[in-house]
């Protein structure tokens, strides 16, 4: 239900409230198996159609690959001066030239035609399950959102978790985000019942050990400490399940109330809980760069590991 959140920015001492309000209606799940780019291509043959017909307008090439979801402007300037790009077979390096309707544009040999790419950004409601499908949810995101069935959720929160979540079709751009080592930066706030000691600070700045290993370092801060409960600020750039809530248990600080405050370069400024809203092309690029940003720390992990020297990424 929109405008579901009742709590204020101010935290203070015993409720403590976690996030800010304003905003919109909302909604949708997930599945560990959902592939936004096979689940897109299975609109019905109108949708298509008309899709193709408003993307299909004379485009730069290297527009038209962005929009094809192959990466971000820059990234598609890159591959088009590699070489890698053909017009009509013939390898095109100049991304500025014009594809028209009936061009056909391959990457590495691969046909690629542009589709009507969807970002959504939702502000998770508590009960709301971010699967696509599950029988115990009362609601789900996908539902929240005008045509939300056509897309997919860039991870999860888990039910009881408030805040961002990216609803999109564009499987390149989701996988890249989703890299289970190392996503992008997410800022999640927890109310935890307990004293947060310095020590725990410390602890989960350098690394909790969890059953399935030690966690990345992370940045952690203090916002507000009461008498029973406090408010800690949490960054991570991993994406385990449950992972915040098992690093705070850990030390012994059972989170009451968990929220997501930040995706990667977006916040949840001026979007209230249960509201969402399309992302701005501007926003989007944002988060291209930040996915192609984890490919490239991932490619210099795997390098590393291949080399026998270690995986540590700083956050
Ligand atoms: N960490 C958690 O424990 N839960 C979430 O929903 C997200 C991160």
């Amino acid at each position: 239900m929109p405008g579901e959140r009742s709590d204020a920015a101010e935290p203070s001492a015993q409720g403590v409230p976690l996030a800010e309000g304003g905003g919109a209606p909302a909604g949708a799940p997930e599945d560990h198996n959902d592939s936004p780019s096979e689940g897109s291509r299975e609109t019905d043959g109108d949708q298509v159609r008309s899709e193709r017909q408003a993307v299909r307008q004379p485009l730069q090439l290297a527009v038209f690959l962005a929009r094809a979801g192959v990466g971000s402007r820059r990234r598609t300037d890159e591959l088009v001066q590699q070489g890698r790009v053909t017009v009509n077979g013939v390898v095109e390096t100049f991304p500025r030239r014009t594809i028209g309707p009936d061009d056909e544009v391959m990457v590495d040999g691969e046909p690629v035609e542009p589709r009507e790419l969807r970002y959504v950004l939702v502000n998770k409601p508590r009960g709301v399950a971010s699967t696509r499908s599950d029988p115990h949810a009362e609601r789900l995101l996908v539902d929240l959102v005008p045509n939300g069935r056509t897309l997919f959720p860039v991870g999860r929160l888990d039910v009881d978790t408030t805040g961002l979540i990216i609803l999109t079709n564009d499987g390149v751009l989701a996988n890249r985000l989703m890299h289970p080592r190392y996503g992008v930066a997410k800022t999640y706030t927890a109310r935890v019942q307990g004293h947060v000691s310095k020590a725990a600070l410390q602890a989960l700045r350098t690394g909790i050990d969890l059953e399935d290993g030690r966690t990345a370092p992370a940045e952690a801060r203090l916002v507000k400490q009461g008498p029973r409960s406090a408010v800690v600020e949490l960054t991570l750039h991993e994406g385990r399940k449950r992972q915040v809530r098992r690093m705070l248990a850990a030390l012994g600080l059972p989170v009451e109330e968990l929220q997501r405050r930040r995706y990667g370069p977006l916040s949840d400024k001026g979007l209230s809980v249960g509201a969402w809203r399309e992302l701005t092309a501007e926003e989007v690029e944002a988060l291209r760069r930040a996915g192609e940003e984890t490919e490239r720390r991932v490619r210099s992990s795997e390098a590393q590991d291949d080399l026998g020297l270690g995986t540590a990424v700083e956050p």
